[in-house]
């Protein structure tokens, strides 16, 4: 296929770049809105009349272009979701091809920028004081900046953030260069001076207390949640060591992680310098730190190599994935590594082709095609989980990790601080692999890439891990009334969460659905409905209501209120809402609590439950 612009954007990036943006913002509590600027270092491409940036709900006062005042337009897309075109017209002279520009545009957000959640003080853990953190992956940045919002174009960025005096700390995906306070306001300085695709800007404030790990990786988060934060993310510094060991040296400075709120709608956000991390990782085991492996190799692909548009998002997550499970690999043991690929084929990809969506739905393509579509609606795991199989499966045929991991460190290398598309990957990998173009060739890489429905054929996974799972689900799938009660605790306890969730996971996936009795002793024998592990809960409450078991009600209910992560929200949601005697109840839940909802969750579960 012909490499493509970004049909989600509508900057004109054949005529013109941006190389820098230099931000400035003053936090605003009370009217929820940043006002402030952004100068954007353009170059002139080609020759053209005009730079159209991307931009959404800003009101946008002046723009100049070298210090002169310009006229601009502001012209609405097709597409809604995609927000307006900001045309910004050259004067003569500064058209021409090679032209370097500085265009200054002085501009405030909307109190419903869809990358921004604005808590108040008592919304927060600690009341102390409100707070602010946004979410700009995959087109959300043009709602706090007008900007290229695309991954193929990529900036370094300067940022100076003003707020209230005392309180309040300020954090972005960027290096932070200190701050300096009048009585009023404090200003907060960040440099970001590696090149990044617009969706990896991102700011957080609040009353922030921190808490070292290493010398280059701390945590951040509220003051009663740091400790707990400290220690279930202690392991950060050996992840990212080790992750170094297999892709090569991490070159962001600082690997900071924050701890938001409950309502962040994801696990993690790789922001550079500075993850995000949903608190709902502090399982008190720390049995969830696969996210943060997850993240952390995000330095490499997403953040390093990056996906030229979202129709090839699966370069970003599949490769992620992939080299999470190395890290656990490595941390674990290769059967480990073997486990973690099985789980992600059998519990996570065969369910979204086969019950989210649908086997020839077009979202269970690799490569996907977004003309007209908003990126925010397609997403799932299809392209976390049919990718890395991809990429499992090809370091199976191509001869190993001793083959196979060189040639990934050498895509790295090939492809630093660019943006490319499916055709690049697969270009440069025939490439390394001249020798064994056979082996390639018997891949079926057409189905794999282009073809909706589950992969055309299976990696072969080490199952050793799965076999006393096996073993626990058929007991509670053959017991009966009686032999119902000979079923231990030990089993169960003795394993690793990670086989836990796979046997809910299989129980849930299986028909006919599990008897009410049994639910009754799985719940007194493990205690699930008082699991601290959100992954545990999750699977437990699917498996309960896919028994219409009327005791999970309240529980599902209390877990949906608890936590605002889509992954665990939106199918408890739509699961719920599904089930005639609790749909309306559910509804009404969702009217309820929206107010205090992520707009990107609102949003969501309004459509799991057909409002709006
Ligand atoms: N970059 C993603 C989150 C994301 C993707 C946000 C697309 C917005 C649009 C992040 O790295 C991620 O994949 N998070 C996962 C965790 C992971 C362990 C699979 C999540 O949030 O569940
Ligand atoms: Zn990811």
């Amino acid at each position: 296929k012909e490499p493509r612009g970004d049909p989600c954007s509508a900057a004109n990036i054949d005529q013109a770049t941006v190389t820098h943006m230099a931000i400035k913002w003053d936090v605003h509590f009370q009217l929820q809105m940043l006002i402030g600027s952004v100068s954007l270092d353009v170059k002139i491409l080609k020759e053209t009349d005009k730079v159209i940036l991307d931009a959404r709900d800003l009101s946008i006062r002046t723009v100049t272009v070298g210090g002169t005042e310009v006229e601009f337009r502001i012209i609405p897309n097709s597409y809604t979701s995609f927000g307006s075109k900001l045309w910004i017209c050259l004067p003569e002279g500064k058209n021409r091809a090679g032209a370097e520009l500085v265009i200054n545009i002085a501009y405030s957000t909307s109190n419903e920028a869809t990358a921004l959640q604005w808590l108040t003080k008592e919304q927060t853990t600690d009341g102390k004081a409100p707070y602010l953190f946004s979410q700009c992956q995959a087109i959300h940045a043009r709602s706090i900046v007008p900007c290229m919002d695309t991954p193929s174009v990529k900036a370094t960025y300067t940022a100076e953030v003003s707020v209230p005096a005392g309180l309040f700390t300020v954090l972005m995906s960027a290096i932070g260069e200190g701050s300096k306070s009048d009585a009023k306001r404090t200003t907060f300085f960040f440099e970001q001076p590696v090149a990044i695709p617009s969706y990896l800007i991102a700011i957080v404030v609040g009353a922030l207390e921190k808490r070292d790990i290493s010398p280059r990786c701390a945590v951040w988060a509220e003051s009663s949640v740091v400790e707990k934060a400290h220690w279930e993310f202690a392991e950060t510094e050996n992840i990212l060591s080790c992750a170094e060991s297999i892709v090569g040296p991490y070159i962001w400075g600082r690997y900071d992680m924050v701890c938001l709120p409950s309502s962040f709608p994801f696990g993690g956000m790789e922001n550079p310098c500075l993850t995000f991390l949903t608190p709902t990782l502090i399982a008190g085991d720390r049995s969830l730190v696969s996210v943060i492996a997850h993240e952390i190799a995000h330095s490499w692909s997403g953040n390093l190599v990056t996906n030229a548009n979202w129709e090839h998002f699966w370069l970003n997550e599949g490769f992620t994935v992939f080299i999470e499970r190395k890290i656990g690999g490595r941390l674990e043991g290769e059967t480990y590594r073997q486990f973690m690929s099985f789980n992600g084929w059998t519990n996570n990809l065969i369910p979204a082709v086969h019950q989210q969506f649908h086997p020839t739905h077009p979202y269970t393509k690799l490569v996907q095609e977004h003309e007209g579509v908003d990126p925010g609606m397609t997403f799932s795991v299809v392209p976390y989980e049919k990718g890395s199989a991809l990429l499992f499966t090809l370091e199976q045929r191509l001869g190993g990790p001793e083959i196979f991991e060189p040639y990934v460190r050498d895509y790295f290398k090939h492809f630093s601080h660019k943006s490319i598309n499916t055709d690049q990957w697969i270009e440069h990998l025939y490439n390394y692999f001249a020798d064994q173009k056979e082996i390639l060739d018997s891949i079926d890489f057409p189905s794999w890439l282009l073809n909706s429905g589950m992969p055309p054929a299976k990696p072969k996974y080490d199952e050793e891990m799965v076999v006393d799972c096996n073993t626990l689900i058929n007991e509670w799938i053959e017991a009966t009334q009686i032999t119902v009660q000979g079923i231990t605790r030990e089993a169960y306890t003795a394993m690793k969460p990670l086989q836990q969730i796979i046997c809910l996971s299989q129980l849930w996936q299986h028909d006919p659905p599990i008897e009410h009795y049994k639910l009754d002793a799985m719940n007194a024998l493990y205690s699930l409905n008082d699991s601290e592990n959100c992954e545990i809960l999750l699977n437990w409450i699917r498996l309960c209501i896919k028994s219409r078991w009327e005791p999970i009600i309240p529980r599902a209910i209390r877990f949906l209120n608890s936590q605002g992560r889509l992954k665990y929200c939106r199918p408890v949601y739509r699961e719920l809402y599904q089930w005639p005697i609790c749909s309306e109840e559910v509804r009404e839940n969702f009217l309820r609590t929206r107010k205090s909802m992520h707009p990107i969750t609102a949003e969501l579960i309004g459509m799991e439950l057909d409002i709006k």
